[in-house]
């Protein structure tokens, strides 16, 4: 039987090198878009036109658009990472995050099962360590105790638990993969790491002045996207149906990832000063990159997530430390580096035609 697999969420960053995992291994890859005002699809932009390849409207938060989808594309396998991912904006837009993160992950499992693929049909949900929210120890594996501890959370918590109740009263093979943080190149820009690469690169090359962060205490345990996706498909193509935690086991908090970018962009920091009042400076110029503003505080934060990959190395034979912490942000700096002199090149440009063309009006 032909591998079908149906990816919500495939514009997103995990979505994109899933995408490319699956193609790579034969599957027909079929990912669910939404309708937006401007392009978003720049992740997945070179792989449209392939033929194995497919993208469909439907959305998270439309049942029907679901049951018709999941009934024409009769997958194999559905990897659901579709979500309002930001714990920021969920205190801000709770009630949609709930819609999409819980009550979504409900109607995949019932588009399945409207649809008659119950038995024939294996689920991936995109779970998260941010279940573990206000730490009950460190570190965290399948057996902590979870504590949510934002509206995305609580919301992520229904979906694990929705996830677990379809495994056992339908029998259906439908896992969580708790992962922890993942990071990347193609990481979206207000996630913690990715500002912190753009800024060190803007910095380094002129285009901004100073970083402004929240809590720069918080620890993570950071990995690279492109590695964690293959854990996804591990987990369906394991003997049987089970969650896993994925995580590297190693944590640094975001004092220490900021000091290692700037670093990878040219610059040496010091910290001075603590709190509120803490500063990052350049040691070469004196100057103040890096300050915290209050404005990145969250109501309630997870201060303290330390991922146990130990069951995912020994039942799935996956290495938790292909990239390191060091490579992951050398990666993302000469990235953004790049990507700055880049966008300088083509903002040059555009004022010279803007100004040919002007002159050419004049004329
Ligand atoms: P991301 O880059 O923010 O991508 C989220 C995806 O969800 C996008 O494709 C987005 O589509 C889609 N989406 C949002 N609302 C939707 C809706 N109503 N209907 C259909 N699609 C919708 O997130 P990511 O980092 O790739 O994460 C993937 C999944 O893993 C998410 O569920 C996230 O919560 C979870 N997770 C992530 C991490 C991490 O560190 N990255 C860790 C643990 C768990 P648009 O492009 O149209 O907005
Ligand atoms: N975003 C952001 N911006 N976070 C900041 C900032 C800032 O300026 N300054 C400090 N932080 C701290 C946050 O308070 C948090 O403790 C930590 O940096 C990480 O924040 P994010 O990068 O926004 O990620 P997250 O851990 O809240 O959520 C991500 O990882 C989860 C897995 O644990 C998302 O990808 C979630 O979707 C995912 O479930």
């Amino acid at each position: 039987m032909k591998n079908v697999a149906l990816i919500t969420g495939v514009t997103g960053q995990d979505g994109s090198y899933l995408s490319e995992f699956l193609l790579a291994k034969g599957y027909d890859v079929h990912g669910i878009i939404r309708r937006s005002s401007v392009d978003y699809r720049e992740r997945i932009a070179h792989l449209e036109g392939k033929p194995n390849f497919h993208l469909h409207y439907a959305d998270m938060s439309d049942s029907m658009s679901l049951v018709k989808l999941v009934g024409q594309v009769q997958p194999t396998e559905i990897y659901n990472l579709a979500a309002q991912s930001h714990v920021q904006v969920s205190f801000d837009a709770p009630e949609f995050t709930a819609d999409v993160d819980a009550v979504g992950v409900l109607r995949i499992l019932e588009a399945v099962r409207t649809n008659h693929l119950e038995q024939t049909c294996k689920i991936y949900q995109a779970s998260t360590s941010e279940l573990y929210g206000k730490v009950e120890e460190v570190p965290q594996n399948e057996n902590t105790p979870f504590h949510p501890y934002s509206p995305y959370a609580v919301a992520k918590l229904y979906g694990f638990w929705i996830i677990k109740e379809y495994r056992e009263a339908y029998n259906m093979f439908c896992c969580s993969g708790i992962l922890f943080n993942h990071e990347s190149e193609r990481r979206g820009e207000t996630f913690v790491t990715r500002k912190i690469t753009l800024a060190a690169a803007r910095i380094a090359q002129g285009k901004q002045d100073c970083l402004y962060l929240g809590n720069l205490d918080s620890l993570r345990d950071w990995g690279y996207a492109k590695d964690y996706v293959e854990c996804m498909w591990l987990i369906l193509q394991h003997d049987k149906p089970e969650d896993f935690v994925i995580a590297t086991g190693v944590q640094h908090t975001v004092r220490e990832f900021a000091t290692l970018a700037f670093k990878y962009a040219g610059i040496e920091l010091k910290w001075e000063g603590e709190g509120i009042d803490e500063k990052g400076i350049n040691v070469a110029t004196g100057k103040v990159v890096v300050a915290v503003s209050p404005d990145f505080y969250r109501p309630t934060d997870v201060v303290n997530l330390w991922g146990d990959p130990t069951k995912a190395k020994n039942e799935l034979g996956w290495n938790p430390q292909t990239t390191s912490f060091e490579e992951l942000v050398k990666i993302m700096v000469a990235h953004d580096m790049q990507k700055v002199a880049a966008d300088h090149v083509a903002g040059v440009m555009r004022i010279n035609l803007q100004e040919y063309l002007e002159h050419r009006e004049n004329r």
